[in-house]
Parts: C-alpha cells; sequence; structure tokens
C-alpha cells in the first residue's frame, strides 16, 4: 500500500491508474477506522482496480472545537488495517495540504441540508461538502463509497455531485452494527462504560419506531413515543428524532404510498454526540 501525503502526489498516483486503463475507488474517511469503514474498502476492492483511502479529520466541517480536538486520531492503526481490506494507496494529507489558504467558497444546499445534521450543526455539511470536493478533484475516482450511517451525508454528496457533474457514481454501504445493535462509529471509542451500556437504546428506539411506521403509525405520535423513551434513560440526551422522506429528508406528517421512509436521531451519551437511522419501505 501506498502512503501519500500531498494532492500533487496523489494526483500523479490517479492519473497513472487512469491512463493505464485502471478504475479507481476511493473511500474518503476521518480515521479511527472500524468494520463499517473496512466494509467500505472491501466494496471499492471488488468494483475497482486502484482502492484509494484517504485519512483526514477535516477541521471545517467540525461546528464544535471539542469535538475536533477530541476527534479520535490512530494513524498508524489505521495504516495496518487498511492493507489487508484491500486498498492500494493511503492519502494522509496534512491541514496545510488539504487547505493552503482558507476557503471562501460556501455551499447551499437548501431543504436538504435544513433539517437534521444541518440543522444541528451549522456549516457542517459545508465543510462536507468542500473536503469532498478536493478530494473528488484531486483523486479523480470512478466510485467513492460512503456509509449510510451518515445518511443525510450521502444525500448531500448525492446532489454535490449531481450539480457540479462530477464524473463519478457515489455507492452507499450499510450501517455496521455492534452484537447489541449500536451502529459502528469512530465516537464510540470515547464512550465510556456507562455509556457504552446505555448507547444500545439509540438502535432499540429506531427499531421499535420503524415498527410503529409499518404498523400506520403517524409520524407525530411515532416521535413523541421516541422522545419519550430517550428522554427516560438518564445517561442520553436527545437532539433531535425525525420521522422523515427517505429521499427529501423532509420531515413527514404523513406516509406517502410507494415512498421509503427514514426515522434519524442524534443523541449525546457522557459528552459523545452519536446519530444512527433505519430505512422503512420502498425496499429498504
Ligand atoms: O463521513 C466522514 O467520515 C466525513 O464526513 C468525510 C466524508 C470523510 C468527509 O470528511
Amino acid at each position: 500500500m501506498q502512503i501519500l501525503t500531498t494532492a500533487a502526489g496523489l494526483q500523479a498516483y490517479t492519473e497513472q491508474a487512469r491512463r493505464a486503463g485502471k478504475r479507481v475507488g476511493l473511500v474518503p474517511t476521518m480515521g479511527a477506522l472500524h468494520a463499517g469503514h473496512l466494509q467500505l474498502v472491501q466494496a471499492a476492492r471488488a468494483d475497482c482496480d486502484e482502492v484509494i483511502a484517504s485519512l483526514f479529520v477535516n477541521p471545517t466541517q467540525f461546528n464544535n472545537a471539542e469535538d475536533f480536538r477530541l476527534y479520535p486520531r490512530l494513524p498508524e492503526a489505521d495504516a495496518a488495517l487498511l492493507a489487508p481490506a484491500g486498498c492500494t494507496a493511503l492519502f494522509v494529507p496534512s491541514v496545510p495540504e488539504m487547505y493552503p489558504q482558507p476557503t471562501v467558497l460556501r455551499f447551499d444546499f437548501g431543504a436538504l441540508e435544513q433539517v437534521m445534521e444541518g440543522a444541528h450543526r451549522p456549516g457542517h455539511f459545508n465543510g462536507v461538502a468542500t473536503v469532498v470536493s478536493k478530494l473528488f478533484h484531486l483523486a479523480r475516482p470512478h466510485r467513492a463509497y460512503f456509509g449510510q450511517k451518515d445518511w443525510q451525508q450521502v444525500a448531500v454528496i448525492r446532489q454535490l455531485v449531481a450539480d457540479l457533474s462530477f464524473d463519478l457514481e457515489i455507492v452507499a454501504c450499510p450501517t455496521i452494527r455492534e452484537a447489541d445493535g449500536l451502529a459502528m462509529s469512530s465516537r464510540n471509542l470515547r464512550l465510556g462504560a456507562d455509556a457504552r451500556a446505555a448507547a444500545p437504546l439509540l438502535h432499540q428506539v429506531l427499531e421499535a419506531a420503524a415498527e410503529h411506521v409499518r404498523q400506520g403509525v403517524l409520524p407525530a405520535q411515532v416521535r413523541a413515543d421516541a422522545e419519550r423513551t430517550l428522554a427516560h434513560e438518564p445517561l442520553v440526551t436527545p437532539e433531535y428524532f425525525e420521522v422523515a422522506d427517505a429521499q427529501t429528508l423532509q420531515p413527514l406528517e404523513k406516509y406517502v404510498t410507494g415512498r421509503a421512509v427514514v426515522l434519524c436521531l442524534a443523541a449525546h451519551l457522557g459528552g459523545v454526540r452519536l446519530i444512527d437511522n433505519v430505512m422503512v419501505g420502498a425496499g429498504a
């Protein structure tokens, strides 16, 4: 596995691969890798000749300086996991390499980002769109792989690709869970023992809500029940629970036949912010 640290090095690497007729897959990450990330690398390996993983804790997508400071950073352990999973090149840039000058361009994804993560983390999707655009320009992948745990991020990136005509395909891979249902996340490493013990509640609440959606319980009632259950656990501070259209991400007042529903939540456990979601209907 080749280690690349400069933008020019990454460009040269993929330019050569493309000239040789190879298909290039890109797996953008912020490191502290878990089985969810490795699944993305394996999916890319199955589709592509070259698999480039990027490892960059992107400062511009954190609206909370403490969250950025405490984000787990384990570059050596990450590198050791990537090669056996099928990664052929690892891009690990410094902050000045990715941002040689402050960015002034601002993205506006309209209604897509006025809900959930976008509403609760001002500027977050601007930072995501900025760094993902840079990675797409530098790596010029045929395909880029993202996890469905960040469902709204996937929707925003699909919009970015459509609006800016990036010549690539987005592949979204399912959320990987621990045996007790907790969605794998780099932030799980920061959970204390008590918070970790309480954390499976998030998925339990989502699954119970999904069952209610299948039974036709109206979204307002589903929301209220989920919020009440979450509020009942003293170690959990819910931030939002939403019943939304899976494509537009807009909150629902009633269900529309043939359209998938996504249930999304964010909650704080012992100072760690976690998100999760499940999909209901239309092939989910
Ligand atoms: O999902 C993430 O880890 C990040 O938001 C991403 C896509 C790597 C951009 O920094």
